[in-house]
């Protein structure tokens, strides 16, 4: 433990602590022992934003470029200083102040990405205040659900954005949420709303949506922004937070239907962003950054805002999509602000890589030295057609595997160090100490297969789920005690390098999204056509998995094409339009055991159609035809 410790507060010296703090890494795994707690300098006193903003600054970054802003449309595009970022930060908040968020409080964020977003989340860093990103691509259901649940005070939201063709209505989305809420007992008190949709530009055959403005809570970002401006900034004063302040919370999958808000807490989140920025993508002074996953997500926060940030880089923040106006969007944004570094995701390169090399080719990537990927297993095509057409066989690919949870990289090389292996997230970084073990929970040493676990605290790690610790304990401490438990499964081969397979529990993965199949299970049951469902992870060709439904229907209901449609639209208003299933399987019956078990593992060898399988033991099913039947009826393609 003490040469982890030691390496870790001589990171944290090169950022800025109001008042230091000796202490290291205090931690107990172990709920047989006593509380699970984990600790990171505790006693130290710092801000995230002024680590980000000032520090900066006065290292002579006032003027370099913070953020490279690129719309949805073409052309659409301005870019933010450090000393201007610091500015907006500052006034903003003030805003939140005058709207009475206080330390501790939690602020709602559901925007697209524009600067605003990096802006709200940075103010709430600088007051102490908790913000919680909700990605814009939520339902309401979904942010009504995260807005009572961390009870949170206020909202920023945009009027709307497009993403490619497609027009947002988010505030209409946002104004489901708070009625959702309202039920719930749960009322915002206010919302601040940023007028997007004026200063873009509309694409071709678009309809701007219609905006509601309930005057009595709503307000406009820019008009609080005027009013902030006359008062005197000095007054914006920096809140010195304890390191184990909550920074933010950030929502992922449950298992059982609920989603958890994971809380990150501020100094060890910050060493860890820090220091996973500074190594894993060789930070430069003149590189240009683009991490092209949404800030919704946890890759966005640690890379795209407070990793870039914290490393000083001037990094990307594009609205649009990568196939609009045609695949070759993120090739010419490469070329155009000479991008060095990116980082994206395998369902984003699967889906580039079928389209001809010249949507690559004709764009200059000379400027490209590093090119990672996160979210989800990297196949060996897909790493490869990488390694060779997008970084013409000079750049090094790094394939970081880490969760929300985790905070940053769990598993990574190091470019130019770590020799790398196509499909291998290759060795732990720095402090990270992985074990395989059986499900027995025996450790494994050597060449295995097992259930991926960290035999020791990290800094970045998440300390709990908001308002539910047992909850905390029970997901990631007691499958195997004393060792806080990825839910993954992952091979260790002869030289060590590890290749993470994929879940081993009942999550699925989506283009890098996580999803329960509980939860989208839950949704299903609730369709009043449906008497029961089982959902399980289909394998598919750019998207990773998709969701598989079988669904059986109450009595004399018929599984139509509009039902069918009905079902997954459901599925995209209570979850979100990546959640719905690919396929709606209508069945008369589900496999189960005797003791009333659904037992998936059949259910997936159907979903994938593989004929040839040993589907096991099928004697202790209950009945056996149910089997020939969900083969029988297995529709193609919806
Ligand atoms: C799950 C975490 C952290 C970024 C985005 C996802 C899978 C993530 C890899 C990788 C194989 C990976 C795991 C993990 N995963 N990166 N490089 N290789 N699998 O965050 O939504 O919390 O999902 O994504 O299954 O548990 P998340």
């Amino acid at each position: 433990m003490e040469e982890p410790n030691k390496f870790w507060k001589s990171v944290a010296k090169e950022l800025h602590f109001e008042k230091w703090s000796d202490k290291g890494l205090e931690y107990n795994f172990d709920h047989q022992k006593g509380e699970v707690f984990v600790k990171f300098m505790e006693g130290a006193k710092t801000n995230m934003a002024y680590n980000c903003l000032e520090r900066n600054i006065q290292k002579g970054l006032g003027s370099k470029i913070a953020y490279i802003w690129e719309g949805n449309e073409p052309g659409d595009q301005m870019t933010i200083t450090y000393q201007e970022l610091l500015e907006q930060v500052s006034k903003f908040a003030e805003v939140l102040r005058t709207k009475g968020v206080k330390k501790g409080d939690v602020v709602a964020i559901y925007l697209p990405m524009t600067i605003e977003l990096p802006i709200a989340m940075l103010a709430c860093a600088r007051i102490g205040a908790i913000h919680s990103v909700v990605f814009a691509g939520f339902s309401s259901d979904a942010l009504a659900n995260r807005i009572h649940q961390a009870k949170a005070k206020i909202l920023i939201t945009a009027d709307g954005f497009y993403r490619g063709h497609k027009a947002i209505d988010l505030k209409t989305l946002a104004d489901k949420a708070f009625s959702i809420c309202h039920d719930q007992g749960h009322d915002i008190d206010s919302v601040i709303m940023v007028e997007h949709l004026k200063r873009i530009r509309t694409p071709q055959g678009a309809i701007p949506p219609e905006v509601k403005i309930n005057k009595k809570t709503d307000s406009l970002w820019n008009k609080e922004m005027e009013a902030a401006s006359s008062k005197n900034l000095q007054t914006s004063k920096i809140e010195w937070n304890d390191s184990e302040d909550p920074l933010f919370i950030l929502y992922t999958s449950g298992s059982t239907g609920t989603p958890k808000g994971l809380v990150h807490t501020t100094t060890g989140y910050m060493t860890y962003a820090y220091e996973a920025a500074k190594k894993i993508f060789d930070s430069k002074p003149d590189d240009v950054f683009w991490c092209t996953a949404d800030i919704g997500w946890i890759t966005g926060h640690t890379f795209g805002v407070y990793g870039a940030l914290l490393n000083g880089m001037t990094s990307m923040l594009f609205e649009g999509v990568p196939n609009y106006p045609d695949a070759s969007r993120m090739w010419q944004l490469v070329e155009k602000y000479k991008v060095s570094k990116l980082y994206t995701s395998p369902t984003a390169v699967r889906s580039l890589m079928d389209c001809p090399t010249e949507m690559v080719t004709d764009y200059s990537r000379d400027t490209l030295k590093i090119l990672g990927v996160v979210g989800e297993p990297i196949n060996r095509p897909a790493w490869r057609w990488l390694h060779k057409v997008v970084g013409g066989e000079k750049c090094a690919i790094v394939d970081t595997y880490w969760q929300t949870e985790t905070g940053g990289p769990m598993l990574t090389p190091l470019p130019g160090a770590t020799p790398t292996k196509p499909g291998s997230a290759t060795m732990p970084f720095f402090g990270v100490d992985p074990v395989l073990v059986d499900d027995q929970g025996v450790a494994k040493k050597g060449q295995i297969d097992g259930n991926l676990c960290f035999a020791r605290a990290w800094p970045g790690m998440a300390r709990t789920i908001w308002g539910d610790h047992a909850r905390f304990i029970k997901t990631y401490f007691s499958t195997f005690p004393g060792l806080y438990f990825t839910g993954d499964g992952a091979r260790r081969d002869q030289d060590s390098y590890y290749w993470v397979g994929g879940r081993v529990d009942d999550k699925l993965n989506v283009s890098g999204h996580l999803l329960s199949t509980s939860e989208i299970e839950c949704v299903l049951t609730h369709h009043p056509t449906v008497q029961e469902a089982a959902v399980v992870a289909a394998p598919h060709p750019s998207k990773g998995q998709v969701p598989y439904a079988f669904v059986v229907l109450k009595q004399s209901r018929t599984l139509t094409a509009d039902l069918i449609h009905e079902i997954k639209q459901e599925v995209r208003n209570k979850i979100g339009p990546f959640a719905a299933p690919e396929v709606v399987h209508g069945a008369c019956g589900l496999p189960k055991t005797r003791s009333g078990k659904i037992t998936r593992r059949i259910l997936r060898i159907i979903a994938e159609g593989d004929h040839k399988a040993n589907l096991g033991d099928t004697s202790t099913l209950i009945d056996e035809q149910v089997i020939a039947h969900l083969w029988e009826t297995r529709p193609d393609v919806q």
